[in-house]
């Protein structure tokens, strides 16, 4: 079993999107599959269908009961998210442990999967650090613009503090270029400079901008099954290819 967190401390560059689509994806494979949302916006638990769940992840974070885990097909599970979970960084703060909740969570549940991939906030406070506690290793989505990477350096520092204090084993898996348009001239630039600052770490495959990515969330479905033949479909499948050799 391994453990990934899909992470970048700014919103919008494809973090929910990578996480239901890279789950699927391994799904597809016959890989059994975990997938958690741990954003107070819970988009993943939108985006596969699921609103107004009775029991999210913020009621064992809070009493420490068991993960609800939500069946979404053979392969594919969900530990969903929900709005209360915006007070669980304040209610974290005076807590002994908190940052080894969800490992020990997600431990109970572990031997049923062959990966876990936790859907983290835009953000660097306590629900992140359980998420890389919990990680084997994280995956960073960037997005092909000027300035993709500002702040990049707090979140590998974040991950550094993490390693050394909880969680000696985590690497970064990798990072790849999210929304694409290969049309655009300074696209090239911005990847070159991408591959500059993070050198082997960037993965060969970039997913461009496909509308079935996004009409596939609001159908809450995965865009395999909404759309197979699209390039959004098509660029995760050699995405998920990759990250079987490489992490
Ligand atoms: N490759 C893509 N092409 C087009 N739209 C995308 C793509 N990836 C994500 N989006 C859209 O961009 C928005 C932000 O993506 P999302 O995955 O929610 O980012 P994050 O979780 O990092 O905030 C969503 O509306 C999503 O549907
Ligand atoms: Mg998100």
């Amino acid at each position: 079993m391994k453990t990934i967190a899909i992470l970048n401390h700014k919103g919008g560059t494809g973090k929910t999107t990578s996480t239901l689509n890279i789950g699927a994806g391994l799904a597809r494979l016959k890989k059994k599959i975990l997938l958690v949302d741990i954003d107070p916006q819970s988009n993943l638990t939108e985006g596969l269908g699921l609103r107004d769940v009775k029991t999210s992840i913020y009621n064992s974070i809070k009493d420490g009961t068991p993960l609800p885990i939500l069946r979404i097909s053979e392969y594919l599970d969900i530990v969903p998210s929900s709005l209360d979970l915006l007070g669980a960084e304040i209610e974290l703060v005076s807590r002994f442990g908190r940052e080894t909740i969800l490992k020990k969570l997600l431990k109970e549940v572990s031997k049923d999967y062959d990966y876990v991939i936790i859907d983290c906030a835009p953000a660097l406070g306590m629900l992140t650090v359980n998420a890389l506690v919990s990680a084997d290793t994280v995956l960073i989505p960037l997005e092909a613009e000027y300035f993709a990477y500002r702040g990049i350096d707090r979140l590998v520092s974040i991950i550094g503090e993490v390693r050394s204090h909880y969680n000696e084993k985590l690497t970064i898996g990798g990072v790849f270029i999210t929304k694409k348009n290969p049309s655009r001239v300074i696209t090239d630039q911005i990847t070159e400079s991408i591959k500059k600052y993070f050198n082997e770490k960037l993965f060969n495959t970039s997913i461009r901008i496909n509308v079935a990515l996004v009409e596939a969330q609001l159908k809450g479905i995965s865009v395999f099954e909404y759309e197979p033949m699209s390039n959004g479909a098509k660029d995760y499948s050699k995405l998920v290819d990759e990250i079987l050799i490489k992490i």
